[in-house]
């Protein structure tokens, strides 16, 4: 019964690990420029030969990251992170850098980058102000909680596919209402980088071009093909990308405000797409979207602090259960070792269960935050894992995730810190393209339980407390993070893209800082390993664990398989005398600083 739904969201699934595979290889992506010599090249080289990757890992250790004095921007497209730069060295904070990248990404990352869809930012002011900012999507005021299932009660494509895919886009209301509340500069001066992006043309480089190609089957449906595939070729390397709808768009945005976009001209463009195809987002939607401003998730680690993403995410709740229960075995064993992989997957294992079966948007849902972040609790959890044999997961019920986003992480002179996560969660999104707009719909409304009970795209099983509700938010994995060290200094500014392997991977580039003190290059290029509880396998890259290790975890009862390219995440680490930023070694992107 459910192999035509197997069928269409293989389909896609396919689809979009085309979409990652286009990512280059790192030999393939622009070397980073150094912007300073480290002050203490000798703490960095010491820091740099605790690394050691099993034999044939794709990356070498000791390469060097971007170095700057006084700030940052590490994001996955570099004309994005130059953006914020060019706004921080006009005098703005990180929040104005933040917002100038997230809109500059609209233009310049348009798989996922946008401001047809969401994302979370987490900002950490210099004197030691804390908050975040939800600006996920929303159901539709006229969805409804079976409106992906068929007259036969199957599961159809369209939660993922078309104009039903869509939640109500956060994006615009987001970063204004960051950059009202915590920037220092005006919309319009922001987004004049993105502005010029769209009207002006940028350089398709050949990892653009063939992501493009590669995405043949998500766009050419809609109208962004006249953009994207002119005269039915995608976009050439060599030529100038403009995007004049675009362009007209934010400059609308810059000078109206995000009133624009949800209540004026470009609402009007939205609702009219939306009516074309047979959507429901309509103008009481959009008029009726807002952004929530959220207490972080605090929690600590061996004497460091975690500030992280509270529900409607579930990044920040998954990350301090699983570290809480790892903080009962110290020190950890070594990165690469057996006893490492087996002690992540069943930390992991654990939090993720209650992840998947409790967390929900905090309007519908009662989220038992004390309880999952305690350490009394996560100390039961510790002593449950047997340090010989690996447990099963048991049947619960679990949700589902995406497969692009964008992470970006910002630091300014004063020592504001910005992570943002962003999203249109497929590459592309739904595909959709508002014509008049210039701009991608997301199909988060994949990221709810379309069906209770039955697999999303990548094989999840979703649970009642995320289905969908008018004007519920979907459960997200996306993780924005800011570490301070153990004197509450600013340390480290992360996070990353890739569905439930955000939090896994996110976690572990802190753990490779913090508890195994790897440079954050090493950190970053570290082989990754993920569990999400179910399917119930360790997931590793290959040769990312040695063949013996594998043989041991299988011989302790692990279900193990290799992934290509465990999640795109993008870091800055404070370092003496500044900042090293490292953007994901598996992907594209580009970290700036001066
Ligand atoms: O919110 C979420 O958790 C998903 N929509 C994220 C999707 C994602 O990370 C895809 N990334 N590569």
């Amino acid at each position: 019964m459910r192999d035509s739904l197997h069928r269409s969201r293989a389909a896609l699934l396919s689809a979009l690990l085309v979409v990652a595979a286009c990512h280059p290889q790192p030999s393939a992506a622009p070397a980073p420029t150094a912007i300073v010599e480290p002050r203490d090249a000798t703490r960095v080289a010491q820091a740099a030969a605790a690394a050691a990757f099993p034999s044939g890992w794709r990356f070498p250790v000791g390469v060097k990251p971007t170095e700057a004095e006084h700030a940052m921007v590490v994001s996955n497209s570099r004309l994005a992170s130059e953006a914020g730069i060019e706004i921080l060295r006009a005098g703005g904070n990180a929040v104005d850098a933040a917002v100038a990248t997230g809109f500059a990404l609209a233009v310049t990352y348009p798989s996922a980058g946008n401001i047809g869809g969401g994302g979370f930012m987490n900002i950490r002011m210099a004197d030691g102000r804390s908050m975040t900012l939800d600006y996920r999507e929303m159901a539709p005021l006229a969805s409804s909680r079976d409106m992906y299932i068929d007259a036969n009660g199957k599961l159809t494509n369209k939660s993922t596919v078309g104009y039903l895919a869509s939640g109500v886009p956060g994006s615009v209301a987001g970063m204004s209402e960051a950059l009202k509340k915590y920037g220092s500069f005006t919309l319009a001066q922001v987004m004049a980088p993105a502005i010029r992006l769209a009207e002006q043309g940028f350089m398709v480089d050949s990892q653009f071009a063939r992501g493009i190609e590669n995405s043949r089957r998500a766009i050419t449906p809609f109208e962004g093909k006249a953009v994207f595939f002119p005269g039915g070729e995608a976009v050439k390397a060599g030529a100038r990308f403009v995007q004049s709808d675009l362009a007209r768009t934010l400059k609308l945005i810059a000078e109206k405000g995000p009133k624009a976009f949800y209540e004026g001209p470009i609402a009007d463009s939205l609702v009219a797409e939306e009516q074309r195809g047979g959507g429901i987002i309509t103008k009481e939607d959009l008029r009726r979207y807002k952004p929530e401003w959220r207490t972080p998730i605090k929690s600590t680690y061996r004497g460091y602090t975690l500030l992280a993403m509270p529900p409607s995410s579930s990044g920040g709740i998954t990350m301090t259960e699983t570290l809480n229960i790892l903080e009962n075995f110290a020190p950890l064993p070594p990165a690469g070792s057996v006893k490492y992989a087996h002690l992540l997957a069943e930390s992991y294992r654990r939090a993720f269960m209650d992840r998947n079966s409790k967390l929900g948007d905090p309007a519908f849902v009662k989220n038992p935050l004390h309880q999952l972040t305690s350490k009394t609790y996560a100390k039961v959890l510790a002593t449950q894992i047997d340090l010989n044999h690996a447990s099963k997961t048991p049947a619960f019920e679990t949700r589902a995730e995406g497969m692009q986003t964008t992470h970006y992480s910002v630091v300014d002179n004063m020592g504001n810190a910005v992570a943002t996560t962003t999203t249109l969660n497929g590459g592309y999104g739904s595909g959709v393209w508002v014509r008049g707009g210039g701009f991608f719909m997301n199909n988060e409304m994949d990221d709810f339980a379309a069906q209770p009970g039955t697999p999303n795209m990548f094989g999840l099983v979703q649970g009642e407390a995320n289905s969908i509700r008018p004007g519920k938010r979907m459960l997200s994995a996306m993780d924005p993070t800011i570490v301070l060290d153990p004197e509450g200094k600013l340390l480290m500014v992360t996070g990353a893209a890739g569905g439930p392997t955000i939090i896994t991977a996110t976690m572990e580039v802190i753990l490779n800082v913090i508890e195994h003190h790897m440079t954050l290059a090493d950190a970053m290029r570290a082989p990754r390993l993920h569990h999400q509880a179910l399917p119930d396998a360790l997931r590793y890259e290959p040769n990312g664990l040695s063949a013996a290790v594998v043989d041991s975890l299988k011989a302790m009862g692990h279900t193990v398989s290799s992934q290509n390219g465990l999640a795109n995440v993008n870091s800055i680490l404070r370092v003496p005398g500044g900042w090293h930023g490292v953007y994901e070694p598996r992907s594209v992107g580009g970290a700036v600083g001066y």
